[in-house]
């Protein structure tokens, strides 16, 4: 549902953010849907993500003037981007094939949301994959959820979409829509 939204709205050409590498899977995403004039931007605080990441695009084939990647927070992210960006998509929690104690924080997933809808473009998404069911990660999924209903209505579609059937605080999707 996330890359739904994502695909709807970016074009080639487009400035794009991975907010949490981990192993590339999202990152490889965009770089397909921004080409070979586009640029995906991407940020993790593990040294190994960043590394895991950068190889799965070279090995998909993109070049690698396409795409950046920071050993960085994401709360961080407006060091390095400038602004239109097209779509930023997060996901939080740990990587589940390594050190599971490293994982997104409430306070900083919350700065890197405030800096990270600033950087949109209008008509740009923003998709945060939410885990509730690991320590930590219900008062994280909450606190996003608190500030997106924040948010002008005017100037924010914004989404949830969740399982209705499934067992143990399953993930859920928070998708922005910039509106102006
Ligand atoms: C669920 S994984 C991301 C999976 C990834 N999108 C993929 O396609 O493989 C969450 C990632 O967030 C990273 N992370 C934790 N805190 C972070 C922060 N402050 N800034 C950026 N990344 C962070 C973790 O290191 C981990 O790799």
């Amino acid at each position: 549902m996330a890359q739904m939204m994502v695909r709807d709205v970016v074009c080639v050409g487009d400035v794009v953010v991975d907010a949490t590498l981990g192993n590339g899977h999202d990152a490889l995403f965009l770089a397909g849907l921004v080409g070979d004039d586009g640029r995906v931007l991407g940020f993790d605080v593990q040294e190994a993500a960043v590394e895991s990441s950068g190889k799965r695009l070279l090995g998909g084939g993109v070049d690698e003037d396409r795409f950046e990647f920071r050993c960085v927070g994401h709360e961080r992210m407006r060091e390095f981007v400038d602004g239109g960006v097209k779509a930023v998509m997060f996901n939080l929690g740990y990587l589940p094939s390594a050190d599971k104690s490293v994982i997104t924080q409430v306070g900083t997933t919350l700065e890197a949301l405030e800096v990270a809808s600033s950087l949109l473009e209008k008509g740009g998404v923003m998709t945060v994959m939410c885990y509730p069911g690991h320590e930590g990660g219900d008062v994280e999924a909450e606190a996003v959820v608190e500030w997106a209903k924040k948010l002008e209505r005017k100037e924010w579609r914004v989404v949830r979409y969740g399982f209705l059937n499934a067992p143990n605080d399953p993930p859920f999707l928070v998708g922005f829509e910039k509106l102006s």
